[in-house]
């Protein structure tokens, strides 16, 4: 007996391939069983009307792959090893939806974060970030970018590729890369660091998940800042340690609050030049205070400085690291807001007594990111185009920085309070009387991106107000999106005090 097997002579596929998935679907649904016998390719070849070689290379294929099995004597043969339960293994059901839950069982660490639906996931990190319209939080000025140069660059760097780059690169990334950010650090963020402390990563994200795995064990007590970065928590949350939100006051994190909380952390992860999302910088005090608590209790500290590059009244403030003689710091740094985030481009430095431990951590994972971006970034930066793209990008951000601060009092006056606008391409905006989650939905709706301040809390006493980026916010749109936020916090806060009053009456 053969199968009905549909051979269509005008598909473009080849009919030795449409035979093979035929008898295939036949096997694997159970149409033929185990050990069933199969007509010899002389018989299939006349009955379907095809040539014999066609049927030949069909069989070849399926005994390559182990569906049949030919025996001298008895010709060709289902395997009658394979099991004999109708579509228990069709590869048409292999979603995954018809098995029972109980045996499909993730790993806690998995099962510890919420899943991102495939929507969500094809607008990048920030789902909302696919909206377009004022304020979007970690955009930056992408027009701005030289974007002719970069694909002159990237030009020129394709067309010098030999050979030998497509080999394997230095597993801690690009020697020349390295050396350019090792001097870019020392002159502009007074880091202490030589290129042998550099590794190369993807971005902030995949640095803090490598000093995470190196560093900390589950249930190691971690301080976050408090409110802080929401990013960050999930890395720690999926390496099971136990998170210690430590408030952030106007001089940064409290380091005596921290201590009060749980002493004996393992690492405390900081944003010391630009807090993320309040903005303070933390205050020579603190810093002292931190470092000297990180030596005497033997806890490492994770500088993230994601955009300190960008500050506005006065001269860069110096990272934590270069002021650690201890070597307790792990420093933090990525392209995505000086240049642009799809670069996936950033950086750890780390103490040399670590380094080893850290690389072979890496190793484990993925190695260097792809050698081609690393050869371009060392071309910008030596050439002199980077220290340009900053220093313009500064004037930019600067005036887009003051027309907001100036259309935020003279739309609130007195009724927020602001902070943060020292440095980078947001600030916090703190509002009374208002649910910010609520309302960044109703803003949403007018084009208006509000990020709510009150995710970036972990504990229940939350401030409200807004994340306001204003990276890829024009100075022209401005003022009219300060209005209309004005304008919505208003009936936000008209409606919270007359629904009081029809409960009452
Ligand atoms: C506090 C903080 N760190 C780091 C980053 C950058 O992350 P990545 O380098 O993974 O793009 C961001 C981006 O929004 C951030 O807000």
């Amino acid at each position: 007996m053969v199968p009905v097997i549909a051979i269509d002579r005008a598909a473009p596929r080849p009919l030795h391939r449409q035979l093979y998935e035929g008898l295939r679907v036949s096997i694997t649904d159970g149409t033929l069983r185990a050990g069933q016998r199969l007509p010899s390719s002389r018989g299939l070849a006349s009955e379907l009307g095809l040539s014999r070689i066609t049927v030949l290379n069909a069989y070849a294929q399926l005994l390559a792959e182990g569906y049949l099995q030919s025996r001298i004597g008895s010709g060709t043969v289902v395997c009658p090893s394979l099991p004999d339960q109708a579509g228990v293994w069709n590869p048409q059901a292999g979603n995954g939806e018809r098995s029972r839950s109980a045996r499909r069982r993730l790993s806690q660490r998995a099962r510890l974060l919420d899943p991102v639906s495939l929507t969500h996931a094809a607008f990048g990190r920030n789902p909302e970030s696919a909206r377009s319209g004022a304020f979007v939080l970690g955009q930056v000025a992408l027009s701005d970018f030289p974007f002719q140069l970069w694909k002159g660059l990237l030009t020129r760097r394709a067309r010098a590729t030999c050979t030998e780059s497509l080999d394997y690169g230095d597993n801690v990334g690009s020697r020349a890369l390295r050396e350019e950010i090792a001097s870019y650090l020392r002159t502009a963020r007074a880091t202490r660091c030589q290129a042998d402390q550099i590794m190369i990563v993807s971005g902030s994200q995949q640095a803090l998940e490598i000093a995470t795995r190196v560093l900390l064990d589950p249930g190691d007590g971690v301080w976050m800042e408090e409110p802080g970065y929401r990013f960050a928590r999930n890395i720690f949350r999926v390496h099971g340690c136990r998170i210690v939100p430590v408030r952030v006051d106007r001089e940064g994190l409290d380091v005596h609050h921290g201590i009060k909380r749980y002493r004996s952390a393992r690492a405390a992860l900081v944003t010391p030049s630009h807090q993320y999302p309040t903005g303070v910088t933390m205050s020579a005090s603190r810093r002292f205070q931190l470092l000297e608590w990180a030596e005497r209790s033997g806890t490492w500290i994770i500088e993230d400085d994601y955009d300190s590059e960008y500050r506005f009244d006065s001269m860069p403030v110096g990272c934590l690291q270069g002021l650690d003689p201890a070597a307790r710091v792990i420093y933090v740094g990525t392209f995505s807001k000086v240049l642009f985030p799809s670069l996936r481009l950033g950086y750890l430095v780390i103490p040399p007594d670590l380094m080893e431990r850290f690389i072979a951590v890496r190793l484990a994972m993925d190695i260097a990111p792809p050698a081609f971006q690393q050869a371009v970034l060392a071309d910008f930066i030596r050439e002199g185009h980077f220290s340009r793209h900053l220093r313009r990008m500064r004037l930019l951000y600067a005036e887009r920085r003051s027309v907001l601060v100036e259309s935020i009092r003279n739309e609130f006056g007195d009724g927020a309070e602001i902070t943060g606008e020292q440095a980078g391409m947001h600030l916090s905006l703190t509002l009374r009387g208002i649910s910010d989650r609520h309302l960044a939905e109703l803003a949403a709706q007018q084009n208006l991106w509000l990020a709510p301040l009150s995710y970036s809390y972990i504990e229940k006493n939350r401030r409200q107000g807004f994340i306001l980026g204003f990276g890829s916010t024009s100075a022209e749109e401005i003022p009219a999106a300060v209005r209309k936020l004005r304008t919505l916090v208003d009936s936000a806060r008209r409606v919270s005090l007359v629904k009081p009053q029809l409960v009452a009456s």
